[in-house]
């Protein structure tokens, strides 16, 4: 498959896609959306991946959904083809985990899109906000709803309402980050994560990051409910029992299931 606006490498058992519009701070639009999950799907599906990193350029990982492809839409066009947002989705589809590695410039869709990664490293010169009250409108991609998630109702308020960027060490305070690194080490930092989760057995692996999504998207006793029952499932497993097995003696564990 050709890609026009990201590019797809693999990285021993990490696949790695950087979304590459640099002459428009990589905004988000149909063609990169497409490929992207195309590109995320595909990985997904190939046994020798384990985890994929998606990341941007040194100044923006995305500036948010491109306002000149989306300018001129009327109401029709949004509502009835679901045009900007209709394949941002995928990547929740996407059942290995994720991981965002944010340098520069994740606002607007940019922002919704990190966060429908598994989690987000970055580099201590990313910024991160919902800008669209300037533009006009509110966020279309889940930023209203995954911010209060990741980083309380007050300060999603403060940025959906004020537009105002939010630094990367505000961002750890708040939650929205798991890791805060020079931007020289932001995309190494992610790929060894991420090759730390490969190497890992994959029914683990999936059924860790559906039990956490479910704990984001539901209810505690849900989410209680599905946890306990992937637990026990894993116990049907021969990397449980080698997992356990090489604690006992020792050991690295050898799985067979990556
Ligand atoms: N869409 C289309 N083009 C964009 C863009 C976007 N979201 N963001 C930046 N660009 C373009 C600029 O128009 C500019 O193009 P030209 O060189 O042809 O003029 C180029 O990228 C470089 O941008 P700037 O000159 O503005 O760079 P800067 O360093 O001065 O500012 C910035 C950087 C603060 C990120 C600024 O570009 C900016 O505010 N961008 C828009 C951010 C935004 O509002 N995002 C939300 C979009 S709406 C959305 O995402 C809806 C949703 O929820 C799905």
């Amino acid at each position: 498959m050709t890609y026009e606006t990201i590019l797809v490498e693999t990285i021993g058992r990490v696949g790695l896609v950087t979304l590459n519009r640099p002459q428009v701070l990589n905004a988000l639009n149909d063609q990169l959306m497409t490929e992207l999950g195309t590109a995320l799907t595909a990985f997904d599906a190939d046994e020798n991946i384990g985890a994929m990193v998606v990341t941007g350029s040194d100044k923006a990982f995305a500036a948010g959904a491109d306002i000149a492809a989306m300018a001129n839409y009327s109401y029709m066009d949004v509502y009835k083809g679901e045009y900007i947002t209709r394949n941002w989705e995928t990547i929740r589809q996407v059942r290995k985990p994720v991981i965002a590695a944010v340098r520069g410039f994740a606002l607007g869709g940019g922002c919704e899109l990190a966060m429908m990664c598994d989690f987000i490293i970055c580099s201590d010169t990313a910024k991160f906000g919902q800008p669209e009250i300037k533009l006009g409108i509110i966020p279309g991609a889940g930023g209203t709803q995954r911010l209060p998630r990741a980083i309380s109702k007050a300060k999603a308020m403060d940025l959906c309402l004020t537009g105002r960027m939010m630094d990367a060490s505000e961002a750890e305070r708040a939650g929205l980050v798991s890791r805060v690194v020079a931007p020289e080490q932001c995309l190494q930092e992610a790929i060894d994560a991420a090759t730390v989760i490969a190497s890992y057995s994959i029914p683990s692996v999936m059924m860790a990051k559906e039990s956490v999504s479910r704990a984001y998207e539901g209810p505690l006793s849900e989410g209680m409910l599905f946890e306990r029952r992937m637990f026990h499932s894993l116990f049907g497993t021969e990397d449980q029992k080698e997992g356990m097995k090489a604690f006992l003696e020792k050991r690295k564990p050898d799985f067979k299931n990556k």
